[in-house]
């Protein structure tokens, strides 16, 4: 069975650096083999992982598009993308990794990414586990090119807009009738109370809450560093934060 996990949420509320901690932590309980996605086009999840700038599937689409005749005689278009897939994969600290990249050019993608997301779900029914880093509009969810999820998870500060956002995140869930298992609410840096109104406006957005991370200064000095998560000390309170959720997850036989 694989699980697909999808970090979404605005933009620097910690997508990354959740969808980072969540690698480390399934590859730590076994969730193995595992792939990361990079799904945002400013893209950075290679760089929190250590993991040094790749080809993208959006270069490789392009380089498709512009060059239909590179599809060799004899094989299907479906089984050319699925090996250029697996040539775009890198193979880095224990897990795999795929960066989308954008959509390049103009003009029409639908056919492509028809045979791109049909790829993808086979190669990640090839994993145990499957983490995707969105990007601030569920772009690729929508477009379905990672599809169908087992579990969403909406990252957002402990504020008005946090919850605001949480809302719009699950209306549009429902509104592009996105295949999504169980969605829950992650709250990034925060380690205080949340105070009634916060509470209320969180709790209006109907998600269960799954954890919380608190602000942790070792995630901030790493990031300035430049270092990749991986290396973050175990009793880093982000890092416990996140094998929390993942306990949960797993006691919930979700995971
Ligand atoms: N729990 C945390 N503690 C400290 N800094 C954090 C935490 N979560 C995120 N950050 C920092 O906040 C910034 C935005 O986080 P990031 O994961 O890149 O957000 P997103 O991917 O949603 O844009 C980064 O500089 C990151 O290091
Ligand atoms: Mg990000």
């Amino acid at each position: 069975m694989t699980v697909r996990i999808a970090v979404a949420g605005k933009g620097g509320s910690g997508k990354t650096t959740l969808a980072a901690l969540l690698c480390r932590g399934l590859v730590e309980r076994g969730v193995k083999p595992l792939l990361a996605v990079d799904a945002d086009p400013n893209s950075c999840l290679p760089d929190r992982l250590g993991i040094p700038l790749q080809h993208t599937i959006g270069q490789m689409r392009e380089e498709l598009r512009s060059d239909p005749e590179s599809v060799p005689k004899g094989v299907s278009k479906h089984e050319w993308i699925e090996q250029l897939i697996h040539q775009d994969i890198a193979e880095a600290n224990g897990f795999d990794m795929l960066v989308m990249g954008r959509q390049e050019g103009p003009g029409c993608y639908c056919y492509i990414n028809n045979v791109l997301r049909e790829c993808m779900e086979k190669i990640s029914g090839q994993y145990r586990g499957v983490v995707i880093d969105n990007e601030a509009g569920l772009e690729h969810l929508s477009r379905r090119t990672s599809g169908e999820v087992e579990i969403m998870l909406v990252v957002c500060h402990a504020t008005a807009v946090g919850a605001r956002t949480a809302a719009r995140i699950v209306e549009m869930r429902d509104h592009l009738q996105l295949q999504v298992g169980q969605t829950f609410l992650v709250l990034n840096q925060f380690d205080g109370n949340l105070g009634p109104e916060l509470a209320d406006a969180f709790a209006r957005t109907g998600l269960e809450t799954l954890g919380v991370v608190p602000a942790d200064p070792l995630v901030a000095s790493f990031d300035v560093e430049g270092r990749s998560l991986l290396q973050l000390p175990a009793d880093s309170t982000a890092v416990r934060a996140v094998h929390d959720m993942l306990k949960m997850l797993n006691e919930r036989r979700l995971i």
